[in-house]
């Protein structure tokens, strides 16, 4: 398993998309599993980053365990794009990847707060500013003491 972390707008899916589209790797994310489950549970309703959401996070990190442990069962490599900037977040990948008797290694988006923040304004659907500002206040860099096989933290990418 390899997991691309990072604050939002730090470029993850962009990363994932150029470097991993032909790696073989399949390609899981806790945010669109949310999106995908809010709009079929409400007739097609669109999610937005903005709108206070009621769905269930404990339901998106459910469906996301299961289908990173079927992927991984079936002997599929996994990228996992995901913040996951705390060290008790990407604690969840470690126990899976443990527990099925893989190996995990991440590579960390070390992107300027305030870049992220440029970046996400460009976007159609932003994601709120205060919630970059809280996430940055909560970045632990990976370590391999974590569990990691590997670690790559790419600063100001
Ligand atoms: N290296 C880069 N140079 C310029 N623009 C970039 C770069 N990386 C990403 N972007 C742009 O910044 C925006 C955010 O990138 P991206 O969607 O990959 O972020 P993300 O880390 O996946 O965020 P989120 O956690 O919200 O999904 C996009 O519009 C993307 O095109
Ligand atoms: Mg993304």
């Amino acid at each position: 398993m390899v997991l691309v972390c990072g604050l939002p707008g730090s470029g993850k899916s962009r990363f994932a998309a150029e470097f991993f589209a032909d790696s073989g790797r399949d390609r899981v994310n806790r945010k669109e599993i949310h999106r995908l489950l809010y709009e079929m549970i409400h007739f097609g309703k669109k999610w937005s980053e903005t709108e206070f959401d009621e769905l269930d996070d404990f339901l998106v990190k459910h469906v996301e365990r299961k289908i990173i442990e079927h992927l991984l069962q079936n002997k599929q490599k996994v990228l996992v794009d995901n913040t996951s900037v705390s060290a008790s977040s990407r604690k969840t990948y470690l126990g899976i990847a443990h527990q099925m008797h893989k190996t995990i290694g991440v590579i960390f988006l070390q992107t300027p707060p305030l870049k992220c923040m440029e970046r996400n304004r460009g976007r159609e659907d932003p994601v709120p500013e205060r919630v970059i500002s809280y996430l940055a206040a909560a970045i632990d860099l990976p370590t391999v003491q974590e569990g990691f096989r590997e670690v790559l933290v790419l600063k100001g990418y």
